[in-house]
Formats: C-alpha cells, structure tokens, sequence
C-alpha cells in the first residue's frame, strides 16, 4: 500500500502546493478543461489552499459552483482569502469535513464532477470517501482521480480504483499527468 496512507498534508506544505509555479508541471486547464464546463457543480476534495479550485471556479463561471471539501479548516480560510483576490469567492463554498464524512448531505446526485487531486491516500477510510461520493455525485457524473507517483504506487493506485469500482463507478480512461498516475470515472 501507499507509503504515506495516514499521514496529512501540513499546512506549511500548502502553500508549496499552492504555488503559481506549480502550473508548469499541473496546468488546472490542461488536466480539466475537457470535463468541466459553464454552470456545473464540481466539488474539490482535499482541496488544500484551492490551486484547483481557484481555477475550477474560473472554468464553471458564475452560475457555477464549486464546493472544496478539506479536513483541515486552516487550508480552507487560506482558500477563501485567494478565492476573495480572484474575483471568483461568489461561486465557492468550503466544507470543513471530518474523518468519517464529506459532509455534503445536502448534495444528492447533484455534483456533476468530482477532483481528487493527491488526497485518497491521506484518506484514512478511501471505501468509504469512495461511497459517499456515489451519494452525492449524479448519474453518468465524473471523478479526476489522481494520485502522485512519488507516494502512490502503481498497487495502491490499482487498489483504490478497485475501491472505486465497488462503490459504483467504472474506470473510463487513464488519464496523463505529470508525475501522477490518473484515470477518469464515470458513475455507472
Ligand atoms: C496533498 S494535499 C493536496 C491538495 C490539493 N488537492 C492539491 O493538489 O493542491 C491533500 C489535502 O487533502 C486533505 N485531506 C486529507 N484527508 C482528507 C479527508 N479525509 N477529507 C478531506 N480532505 C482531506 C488535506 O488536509 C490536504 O489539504
């Protein structure tokens, strides 16, 4: 398994993530522009500081909406400040989530598409994060699954799409990110 399941994200590690540098290596447009349109409800879990959601929030434009779901409530205020410079905090709402839900209830088969971007291996109950977004996530729905190769090996990431696939989603394509290992769901 994964050599860093359990282990969180630091804040401090946030910020690096969250860098405009970063974009030479993950291009938010490049890695999803072919599946996040106008007016769509995405939701962004483990959102960090939202290098993600910033630009999400940008693609599904103002009758959009994105939801960024993070554990950690500091990365999540970071998040809004950004969002607040960008013009873009109107369509952003953050979730602060426990270990055992996403807490998105209120979301069912509502969500068009889901990103989780370097998370699932953080997750301590992956099954379970798996099945919660079968919940909320609507028929024919996306996941952008990817995980960093440094950290997720090509086993682990084997199994937490076997995860995925007894929730109730199937593998569409593999997907090419640099220096991750990635695939597209689709809700079946
Ligand atoms: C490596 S960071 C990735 C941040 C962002 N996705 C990116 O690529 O820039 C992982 C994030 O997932 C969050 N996280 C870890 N476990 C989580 C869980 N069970 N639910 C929600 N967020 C979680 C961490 O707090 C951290 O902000």
């Amino acid at each position: 398994m994964s050599k860093e399941k359990g282990h969180i994200c630091p804040v401090w590690a946030g910020y690096l993530l969250a860098c405009p540098l970063r974009r030479i290596i993950h291009s938010p447009e490049k890695i999803l522009s072919p599946f996040v349109k106008k007016g769509m409800k995405v939701v962004d879990i483990g959102s960090g500081m939202g290098f993600f959601t910033l630009e999400i929030a940008k693609m599904v434009g103002p009758e959009g909406r994105v939801i960024a779901v993070d554990l950690q409530a500091s990365m999540l205020e970071v998040l809004k400040r950004r969002a607040e410079k960008a013009g873009v905090s109107d369509r952003i709402e953050t979730v602060v989530s426990v270990e055992d839900s996403l807490r998105l209830d209120r979301y069912q088969s509502d969500i068009d598409l889901a990103l989780l971007f370097a998370v699932v291996h953080e997750v301590k109950d992956p099954e379970g994060l798996f099945q919660q977004l079968y919940q909320v996530i609507k028929e024919d729905g996306l996941i952008v699954y990817a995980e960093p190769k440094g950290h997720v090996s090509q086993e682990s990431f084997s199994s937490f799409i076997k995860m995925a696939e007894s929730a109730g989603f199937k593998v569409e394509r593999e997907l090419k990110v640099s220096l991750s290992r990635a695939v597209l769901l689709k809700k079946k």
